[in-house]
């Protein structure tokens, strides 16, 4: 474990040299860390994802392939410095001192895989792709308990800006290789005869319809009050009341976009203005509506979700961006015991978090009935923000106390801005 072998030492007890791949002595052996943390990450847009998967060939497979094989490595070891550079309690907290192991793990092992130089070594570096994928999917659970934990031996901003270049990287990450993945198994298909996915290249939807993503979000929580109302004694033995979704404006807008990434945004503020409405309204016996109002400009979208909630007043926090912080300073929430208890529990759950917001609206379409809730871990409106940054697009939340809350997301319509992660 990393707390056992973090201690400098020149001569490494031979057990642990023999299990060098395994233990955390790299914490201190750095040399190949350091070659791939010196190197610059290659930023790519939206707009050029789409147009080099546009027309696949083989050729292209495997650039796509050379490329997500060179770069992972890159992004996860500046992380790593990253990491190395906060301090040792916060390293070792539970929580992070896992994440830390699964990267190392994951780096080391995309350095050695070897040069994938046709179809078939491919399709061994897909699988390889999404063994990694699945192994990381508690990553965040961790990552988001250890920092809670360590929340009172950083300051607010160092804390902060460490989780948001650790979110944004490994949104990147997930894309790239997500992305690559898709481009593989439609190539496959298209060779077999199948037919190409319309609207879409690799996992980018080429013409997604905003209204689509807000009116699927919407009827899956319909049938998900208990998501909703969480822990919320009054409503949990099943009040009929509930908030209409109108949704107005430029509502045919349609822009390329990844629907995972709208539908995880567009969930988690849908269902927090259902939640403020149903707790501000306690005992009413009809709601006031949430208005979702799409307007289509010439460079962005843009969405605005109104709730007559009651506004964000709250005594964990002091302004409405405070949200979107990890830090118990800034929010105090971050310390409460049933988050940390629910943290612990995603953390360690085989699934992680149950797969993606586009993977439980699917499942639900096929299967309404899953009465289990999901634990609440307090990482949606951050996630949304981060989300939302990815490439480009802004998230603001105004409170009107006493009323309700309108939250704008905006998000660039042309592609073109690089990804947003930082060094
Ligand atoms: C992550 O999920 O954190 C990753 O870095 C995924 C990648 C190793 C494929």
């Amino acid at each position: 474990m990393l707390s056992r072998c973090i201690i400098p030492c020149r001569h490494p007890p031979v057990l642990a040299r023999r299990n060098y791949a395994s233990s955390a002595l790299h914490f201190y052996a750095n040399k190949q860390l350091e070659l791939y943390a010196a190197k610059e990450t290659k930023r790519l847009t939206l707009r050029q994802l789409v147009f080099f998967g546009r027309s696949m060939n083989e050729e292209r497979l495997i650039t796509s392939a050379n490329y997500v094989r060179t770069e992972l490595p890159v992004r996860i070891a500046h992380r790593l410095r990253d990491m190395q550079a906060l301090p040792y309690i916060v390293v070792t907290s539970e929580g992070m001192a896992k994440v830390y192991e699964l990267y190392w793990s994951a780096f080391d092992r995309f350095r050695r895989f070897p040069q994938v130089t046709t179809l078939a070594e491919n399709e061994a570096f897909c699988k390889f792709l999404r063994a990694l994928l699945d192994e990381h999917s508690t990553a965040i659970p961790k990552l988001t308990l250890g920092l809670s934990l360590s929340s009172p031996y950083l300051t607010p901003d160092r804390l902060d800006s460490f989780m948001r270049r650790m979110l944004v990287s490994r949104i990147s990450r997930r894309v790239l290789a997500e992305h690559h993945i898709a481009l593989s198994r439609d190539y496959r298909a298209r060779q077999e005869g199948g037919e190409s996915r319309a609207d879409h290249v690799g996992i980018i939807y080429t013409n997604l319809r905003i209204r689509d993503s807000i009116e699927r979000c919407a009827s899956y929580l319909r049938k998900r009050a208990f998501d909703v109302d969480g822990d919320m004694p009054s409503h949990s033995n099943g009040s009929a009341a509930w908030s209409k979704v109108i949704v107005d404006g430029h509502t045919d807008t349609k822009f390329p976009y990844i629907r995972e990434h709208m539908d995880y945004i567009i969930f988690e503020l849908l269902k927090n203005a259902l939640r403020a409405t149903r707790t501000k309204h306690i005992n009413a016996s009809e709601l006031p509506p949430i208005r979702a109002t799409i307007v289509s400009g010439e460079d962005h979208v843009a969405i605005r979700i109104s709730d007559q909630g009651g506004g964000l007043l709250n005594p964990h926090i002091q302004a409405p961006s405070d949200l979107f912080s990890f830090s118990h300073i800034r929010n105090a929430a971050r310390l409460d015991d049933s988050l940390l208890v629910a943290l612990r529990t995603v953390s360690s759950s085989p699934k992680g978090m149950k797969g993606t917001v586009d993977e439980q609206l699917d499942a639900s379409e096929k299967a309404p009935d899953q009465p289990a809730p999901h634990p609440r871990i307090g990482i949606g409106l951050p996630m949304s923000n981060i989300y939302t940054k990815y490439f480009g697009g802004s998230l603001e939340l105004v409170s009107m106390d006493g009323h309700g809350t309108d939250v704008y997301l905006r998000l660039p319509r042309l592609g073109t801005n690089l990804e947003g992660i930082e060094v």
